[in-house]
């Protein structure tokens, strides 16, 4: 079977007037169909980095990003990007922001997809508000409908929850799991919070800083839904913690 994303011996240093800095250094993994990784790091250590040249807003000094082995060049319609803050446009409804950037030519089809997202992240009710009338949970739902709606075949999202208060970001992170399950994309979720990396990864990649790795890679062993209060799960979650600080 191809796999569905492979990361092939990423660097990436850059440069400045006060030196350089070696954010990624040789990392490497491959993902399968509809799995879901998550990036765990301290801050620095080049996780949005990597990020941003799967998503091929970024060019790697070293290596190279394969989708379906397809080399990646620059941006497509095959990955789609979550940021932690939701940028969408203000003077654009939620179902404009959501369909924005996908190609008139498929317009009829565009907007039954869009029907299925904006029920799935329970904005249906929201379609013609606009973003000034959204909380901040609904705007990153927004921003992650949006996502969805290219039909990606890997997600990436960086940090997507975190400037969310904590019972919306509980929900979104069920919805996510729920959104993954039915459309069996690649997801890949990069986040400081080592107990989301823990709920809803299938895989975490442990990274530390100068230069940027990945140290190690924990298969979780859970099944969904995840029980955050278990001992099996305190007990994986302190030995994250204990590799990544
Ligand atoms: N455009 C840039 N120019 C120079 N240095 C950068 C740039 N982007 C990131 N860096 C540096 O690369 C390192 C990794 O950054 P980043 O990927 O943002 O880390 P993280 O997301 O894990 O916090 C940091 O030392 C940061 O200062
Ligand atoms: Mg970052």
């Amino acid at each position: 079977m191809k796999s569905r994303l492979e990361v092939n011996n990423i660097g990436k240093t850059f440069y400045s007037d006060w030196g350089e800095v070696e954010a990624l250094k040789s990392i490497s993994f491959t993902s399968s169909k509809s799995e879901f990784i998550s990036i765990v790091g301290p801050s620095g250590c080049g996780k949005t980095t990597l990020l941003r040249i799967i998503a091929g807003l970024e060019k790697p000094s070293t290596g190279e990003v394969l989708i379906e082995e397809i080399p990646v060049r620059g941006p497509g319609h095959d990955r789609a990007v979550v940021f932690q803050d939701p940028r969408l446009f203000p003077w654009l409804t939620v179902e404009q922001n959501a369909a924005f950037g996908i190609e008139d030519s498929n317009k009829d089809e565009a907007k039954s997809k869009l029907d299925n997202i904006l029920q799935l992240v329970g904005l249906e009710n929201f379609r013609k508000a606009y973003p000034y009338e959204l909380s901040g949970g609904m705007a990153q739902r927004v921003a992650i409908a949006r996502a969805f709606a290219f039909k990606p075949k890997v997600l990436l999202m960086d940090e997507p929850f975190s400037a969310l208060d904590a019972q919306t970001r509980s929900r979104m992170q069920m919805e996510l799991v729920d959104l993954w399950q039915q459309t069996a994309k690649s997801v890949i979720l990069v986040t400081h919070d080592i107990s989301e990396a823990l709920l809803l990864g299938q895989r975490v990649l442990i990274m530390s800083s100068s230069p940027g790795i990945i140290k190690e890679t924990i298969e979780v062993p859970f099944d969904y839904p995840r029980d955050v209060d278990s001992l099996e799960f305190i007990k994986l979650k302190k030995y994250i913690t204990s590799r990544v600080y």
